[in-house]
C-alpha cells in the first residue's frame, strides 16, 4: 500500500500522470477519515470490483459552515491506515489542504436546484464544498468507478447529477447505509455522542421507518425523545431528516 501525503501543488502532480501507468480498472473511494463498518464496505466493494484501488481522506474544510464541527472532527489517523491494510488497497491520498486549494477556493461548483433543499437548506456552502472536492478528487485519480453511501444520499444524488452535466467520465456506484445492530447508521460522528445519547440515537432511524405516520408526527415523536429537529421531509420516494442530539448532528434517510 503506497500512502502519499502532498503538502503542495506540486506533489500532487504525480497524481495526474498515476492513472496512465496503471493498467486495469481503478476504484475510487473519497472519504474524510474517521473510518468505520461503513467506509471499509465501500472500500470492500471497491477492492472486488476493480485491480487497483485508491482512498483518499482529507477533512475538507470548504464543505463545514461551523468552524466548531470542523475543529472537532475526529482523526484517527492510525487505525484508518490499519483498517485500510487490512482491506489491501493500493494507494491511500491524505492531501493538505493548499495542495488541493491551490486557487484558495476563489473557484467552485455551484448546484442551484437540489442543493437549496434539505441539508442544504440548513447548511449554506455546505454543498458547494462537498461538489468543487469530489470534483478536484475525481480529476486527479480519474478512477473508472467512485463508491458513494445512501446515508448520505443528498450528496449521492448531487455528486452523480454532477457527474453528468460536466461530463466527468468516471461511474458514480451507489452503495447502502451500514448500520449498528439498533439500526443507528454508523458516523464519524457517533463517536461524539454521550452513552445516554447513544441510547437515544438509533430513534432517528425507527421513528423515520414508521410510515404511517406525517413528516409532522415523526418531528413530535423526536422532539418528545430529546432531538432538536431540523427537518424531516419526503421526496424522490424516500423519506429523510436531520436532528441533533446535543452539539451532533445525524443525518438519516429511508425509502418509502
Ligand atoms: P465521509 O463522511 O467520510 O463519507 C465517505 C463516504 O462514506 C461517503 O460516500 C458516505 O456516504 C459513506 N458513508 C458514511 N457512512 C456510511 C454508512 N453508514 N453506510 C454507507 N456509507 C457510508 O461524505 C464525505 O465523507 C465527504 O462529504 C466527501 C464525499 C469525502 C467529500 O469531502
Amino acid at each position: 500500500m503506497i500512502v502519499k501525503c502532498p503538502q503542495a501543488l506540486s506533489d500532487l502532480r504525480e497524481w495526474l500522470d498515476l492513472r496512465s501507468q496503471l493498467s486495469g480498472s481503478v476504484g475510487f473511494v473519497p472519504t474524510m477519515g474517521a473510518l468505520h463498518q461503513g467506509h471499509r464496505e465501500l472500500i470492500e466493494r471497491a477492492r472486488q470490483e476493480n485491480k487497483w484501488v485508491v482512498v483518499s481522506i482529507f477533512v475538507n474544510p470548504t464543505q463545514f459552515d461551523r468552524e466548531e464541527d470542523l475543529k472537532n472532527y475526529p482523526v484517527t489517523w492510525d487505525t484508518d491506515l490499519k483498517l485500510l491494510s487490512e482491506v489491501g488497497i493500493d494507494y491511500v491520498l491524505r492531501p493538505k489542504a493548499p495542495s488541493l486549494y491551490p486557487d484558495g477556493y476563489a473557484y467552485k461548483v455551484t448546484e442551484n436546484v437540489f442543493s437549496a433543499k434539505l441539508c442544504g437548506a440548513h447548511r449554506p456552502g455546505h454543498f458547494d464544498g462537498v461538489l468543487t472536492v469530489v470534483l478536484k478528487l475525481l480529476n486527479l485519480v480519474k478512477a473508472d468507478r467512485a463508491y458513494f453511501g445512501e446515508k448520505d444520499y443528498q450528496q449521492l444524488q448531487l455528486v452523480q447529477a454532477m457527474t453528468q452535466a460536466l461530463f466527468i467520465p468516471t461511474t458514480i456506484v451507489p452503495c447502502p447505509t451500514v448500520r449498528e445492530p439498533d439500526g443507528l447508521a454508523l458516523s464519524s460522528r457517533n463517536q461524539r455522542l454521550s452513552p445516554s445519547q447513544r441510547e437515544l440515537a438509533p430513534q432517528l432511524y425507527h421513528w423515520l421507518n414508521r410510515k404511517d405516520l406525517t413528516c409532522h408526527q415523526v418531528t413530535e415523536k423526536l422532539v418528545d425523545a430529546g432531538f432538536q429537529v431540523e427537518y424531516v421531509e419526503e421526496m424522490m420516494g424516500r423519506r429523510f431528516a436531520a436532528a441533533w442530539l446535543g452539539s451532533v448532528r445525524l443525518i438519516d434517510n429511508v425509502e418509502i
